[in-house]
């Protein structure tokens, strides 16, 4: 078997040598340059332009306003048609807003005349404080898109709360964090009469040419998008933010390929962020600890909802992480006047399982039972919120897997009681989980008279291995070693896939490789019965198998090119759809994952460093070890980012992003990030999908800010509900 085998990413020698091309550096022959004018104002609105200096720079093709803008579609089923920054009318709803777009033959030239714009604006009152409109909180309209309501109840955890012997209430705040994609977000786009390529980094290249051919009117067949490679997207490449289609319509404006790339601050402004939450959570507990209920309220910030609805889903984990029989979760968001928020790496839950699992490690302290062993009494045998049985749970073995290797049992319970020189230590842990997702997504092979195959299908590889996992998997599939397969990615030519996103691109694509490849077999074995015929005969489809290019059977082979040969084609050609079955509705889909860290706090100066770190997973089943394990030291190490450092600051008077710079939104680096170990536990959920696998680009980010948050308790008997986590929290 290939697939397992820990092979080193088939991409990294293009990456390594630069020979990669990223969005923006594809040539395209007289391409000219668009540069993004933003709004200073949060709120308000723009009464006029003063284009008079700006025009009249050398070089300048062409300055779009809301004025002489293309007038884009609004039909419905667009995610983030965002009217207002799409320059379609005047009203300005944050900071940062697109207002202008400016075209000019170099780079530097649009530079200095979208400097020289002058934008004319009435200013109204901004809110730009969730606390100070926390009394406007509301509903969502449209949680999860319909699919379910925000809020759940069963049994009634009021009265069960009432009656609870321990009770426990406490809120807990996340800070608006931003992506950090090292490469920004960055689009060309070039008309061929009715038709337009677009090169745009992006998670979802289906998802781009539905979204441009809806605003545009056109037909999707007339949208090409080409994204070979993703410099990091983390969710804010998930959706088609305006400057995609604006370097579209500036294209069109200018009869010429136009590239518009996103300054590092616009990135800021531009493609969304984690909002802000405050969540309170409410547990009644029997006295050994055992859940009598549970609730989870969570607001999070909105921008305008002229821009849409984006929710943070908080409280979701909570439905089902533990057993318990009375629980209630809600969702309310708070509009600001700041852009729109969007999914961020493992949205919901890494904000959501920070406030549960701090509150779980809280009860734990007052219970004086040990934070596993508080875990493992309220163990979930089944989902109590669907009702149902998991497709899979090996989180019993992630405790303790996670715990021998961790050394769990030398933590002494009493806060401040573990030393190491003057330094206090503090040893925390925290449960991970993270919903198995899986859409639709097709894949075509095709079979060469030479015995390799190419493999392809219209999906993304964010960094994340997809190049890599997806011909391991078709290797298998073929009998072919994995250097006479290909896997081809990121042109919506191919056969259509999902958005990267939700963690789902593996347990989707594969299952459509694999049929793909199945169909590639059966019919190459079909060619081989018939053409063996009197050879071969007594021989069953069964007894034979595709390998190294040929159909082998107990009677010899014939190789793949000698069948193609005798039928004059060069080539064979399969295409395979896959989509999920009732799965869903048979079982809860979850991985899950135990958090444990240790992390030393120096007495005098505050200073707290993460010294050591296990993490231990069940994602289904693993692929491929290696690309694995990037992804979950990947997703700890966001999680350490989101515990101790990552903050956006918003600028409460005028609503503008204040650090909204990689110099500035503190990021961890190599020195912040100790060894990490990862365990992956041994599974296989045929359950979830047909290859067995649930998941691993989230998970492992969850439950690290709790597990975070209760080592800093455990070293300091500071409890911190606000993150990140600062010095001065602990110098109490
Ligand atoms: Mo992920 S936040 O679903 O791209």
């Amino acid at each position: 078997m290939i697939t397992g085998q820990p092979i080193d990413r088939r991409d990294g020698r293009q990456k390594v040598t630069g020979a990669a091309r990223y969005a923006a550096e594809f040539q395209v022959p007289g391409v000219v340059h668009a540069v993004l004018v933003q709004s200073t104002i949060a709120a308000g609105s723009i009464e006029g332009f003063d284009l008079a200096e700006a025009q009249g720079m050398p070089g300048v093709l062409a300055i779009i306003t809301p004025d002489n803008a293309l007038k884009l579609s609004r039909n419905g089923g667009v995610r983030q048609a965002i009217t207002a920054p799409l320059l379609q009318d005047n009203t300005i709803v944050h900071n940062g807003q697109h207002v202008a777009v400016v075209v000019a033959d170099s780079l530097d030239r649009a530079m200095a005349a979208a400097a020289a714009v002058r934008v004319h604006t009435t200013e109204t009152e901004a809110v730009t404080s969730m606390e100070s409109a926390l009394g406007q909180a509301y509903p969502p309209k449209n949680f999860r898109d319909g699919r379910r309501p925000a809020d759940s109840r069963r049994g009634n955890p009021d009265a069960a709360f009432d009656a609870a012997p321990v009770r426990f209430e406490a809120t807990y705040t996340t800070p608006v964090e931003h992506h950090n994609a090292m490469e920004p977000h960055a689009t060309i786009a070039a008309w061929d009469g009715d038709s337009v390529t677009i090169y745009t980094s992006t998670q979802g290249i289906s998802g781009a040419q539905g979204t441009i051919a809806s605003l545009f009117g056109i037909d999707p067949s007339h949208v090409r998008i080409i994204c070979p490679f993703v410099g990091g997207g983390f969710g804010s490449k998930g959706s088609t933010w305006p400057p995609v289609a604006l370097a579209a319509m500036a294209a069109r404006k200018v009869g010429r390929p136009v590239k518009l790339v996103l300054t590092r601050r616009q990135t800021y402004t531009s493609n969304g962020y984690r909002p802000e939450t405050i969540q309170r959570i409410r547990i009644g507990a029997a006295s050994d600890g055992k859940l009598l209920s549970l609730r989870h309220d969570g607001i999070s910030n909105m921008s305008m909802p002229v821009l849409g609805e984006f929710v943070e889903p908080v409280a979701l984990a909570t439905e089902m992480l533990y057993a318990c029989p009375d629980v209630a979760v809600t969702h309310r968001l708070v509009d600001l006047n700041l852009p729109l928020p969007t999914y961020m790496r493992a949205p919901g839950e890494a904000s959501g399982v920070f406030a549960l699992e701090s509150a779980m490690d809280e009860l734990a302290a007052e219970l004086k039972i040990d934070p596993v062993e508080l875990r493992l009494r309220n163990y979930a045998e089944r989902d109590g919120h669907e009702d149902r049985p998991f497709s899979s749970k090996k989180l019993r073995e992630c405790y303790e897997q996670g715990a021998a290797a961790f050394d769990w049992s030398r933590r002494t319970p009493a806060p401040r009681s573990m030393h190491d020189g003057r330094m206090l230590v503090g040893l925390g842990m925290a449960t991970s989980t993270y919903p198995v997702n899986r859409q639709p997504a097709s894949a075509r092979v095709r079979i060469m008279a030479d015995g390799t195959a190419v493999v392809q299908s219209g999906t993304q590889d964010l960094g994340t291995g997809t190049y890599t996992v997806m011909a391991q998997v078709a290797a298998d599939e073929l009998g072919l070693p994995i250097g006479r397969v290909r896997f081809e990615l990121g042109d919506s030519r191919l056969p259509k896939a999902p958005v990267s996103g939700g963690s789902m691109t593996v347990g989707s694509v594969g299952p459509a490789v694999v049929a793909a490849c199945a169909q590639a077999c059966s019919q190459l074995i079909g060619m081989a019965m018939a053409d063996q015929g009197a050879t071969w005969q007594g021989v069953t489809p069964g007894d034979l198998r595709v390998r190294d290019g040929a159909v082998v059977g107990p009677r010899g082979r014939i190789g793949v090119g000698e069948m193609l040969a005798r039928r004059g084609v060069e080539s064979l050609e399969f295409e395979a759809d896959a989509k999920p079955g009732d799965e869903q509705k048979q079982f809860s889909l979850h991985s899950f994952g135990a958090q444990f860290v240790e992390v030393h706090v120096d007495p005098d100066a505050g200073e707290i460093r993460v010294a050591r770190y296990v993490g231990a997973f069940d994602g289904g089943r693993i692929l491929n070890a290696k690309t694995a394990r990037s992804q979950l030291v990947g997703g700890i190490t966001f999680g350490i980012g989101m515990a101790l450092l990552e903050e956006t600051l918003v600028d409460q008077a005028s609503g503008r992003i204040a650090n909204s710079n990689i110099s500035e939104y503190i990021l961890p680096v190599n020195a912040d990030i100790p060894d990490i170990t990862t365990i992956l536990v041994a599974n296989d959920d045929r359950n979830a999908n047909p290859i067995g696998t649930k998941g691993l680009g989230e998970l492992p980010m969850v439950g690290v800010a709790a597990a975070v948050a209760n080592a800093v308790y455990h070293a300091t008997g500071v409890r911190v509900r606000d993150l990140p986590i600062r010095l001065e929290d602990v110098l109490a």
